[in-house]
């Protein structure tokens, strides 16, 4: 009777930073639970590779180098994949970056670059695609917060600006559509090893630090995200909208 609530057969998802850490797996957990997944992220190379290691969808994907901070790139993403599949249910929105320094030496452009990145690009990515999904009366959007979006962590100041606006941009969305059937969430990763934070994490003791902090004892790995991403995608979810959830090791429960 449940066996398919977390199915996500004849859907088609958009994933941005697609190419990344956390998404690479997210797209192959997506294409695994049966979407057709687009994947849009700015770094070619990173691309050609998914593209070279294409076997690990089980599928055909879309890839497209797209840049989430311009809008004529968003509206390019929005063209081929409706000329493509001619819809669009899911929409993920991992694109993003970090520069750790204290505010008083991150620079106006570093500020402008992070908060453009993730804030703008994510800003843009559901008013562009959730346009199409308010058209077809039905949408699932899951964007990329952090345990930033909660927590004042020294020298995050325009990456925690940024994911706490996003926290709050999920909340605005989730009510503006609630009656459109789109479901809008966010999710709050704590610690994962990939480019965002493997030279912070191998810098020091770092590491020891970072794991310390989580009561679960580890930090989280992709395995960890894909589960939620799916289960936000899904049917699974249809109750659920204007949430953060917390995949954190327990990070922020105290
Ligand atoms: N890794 C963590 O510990 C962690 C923790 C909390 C939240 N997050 C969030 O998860 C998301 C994914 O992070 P990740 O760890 O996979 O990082 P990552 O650096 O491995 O991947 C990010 C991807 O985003 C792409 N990207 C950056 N700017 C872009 C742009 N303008 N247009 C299109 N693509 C762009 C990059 O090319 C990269 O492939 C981010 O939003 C990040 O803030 C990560």
């Amino acid at each position: 009777m449940y066996q398919d609530i977390f199915s996500l057969e004849n859907k088609v998802a958009i994933i941005t930073g697609g190419a990344g850490g956390l998404g690479k797996d997210i797209a192959v957990g997506l294409a695994e639970f049966g979407a057709d997944v687009v994947i849009a992220d700015r770094e070619r190379l990173r691309l050609e590779k998914l593209k070279n290691n294409a076997n690990i969808f089980g599928k055909e994907v879309l890839a497209l180098e797209a840049d989430v901070t311009s809008y004529k790139s968003v509206e390019d993403i929005v063209r081929k994949t409706m000329s493509e599949y001619n819809r669009i249910d899911i929409l993920i929105n991992a694109a993003g970056i970090n520069i750790r320094k204290p505010v008083l030496e991150l620079d106006e452009s570093e500020w402008d670059n992070i908060v453009n990145i993730n804030l703008k690009g994510t800003y843009l990515c559901c008013k562009l695609i959730g346009e199409v999904m308010v058209s077809q009366n039905y949408g699932k959007i899951v964007n990329f917060g952090s345990v930033s979006s909660v927590l004042g962590h020294p020298e995050h100041s325009a990456y925690a600006a940024s994911k706490g606006g996003v926290l709050l941009f999920t909340k605005v969305l989730a009510m503006e559509w609630a009656g459109n059937n789109i479901n809008v969430n966010a999710l709050g990763p704590a610690y994962i090893n990939t480019a965002l934070t493997s030279e912070y994490l191998a810098k020091d003791d770092n590491y020891e630090k970072i794991v310390k902090s989580i009561p679960l004892g580890r930090l989280g790995s992709p395995k960890d995200i894909v589960g939620a991403v799916i289960y936000l995608s899904s049917s699974a979810s249809d109750f659920v909208t204007g949430t953060l959830l917390m995949v954190d090791g327990g990070r922020t429960a105290d």
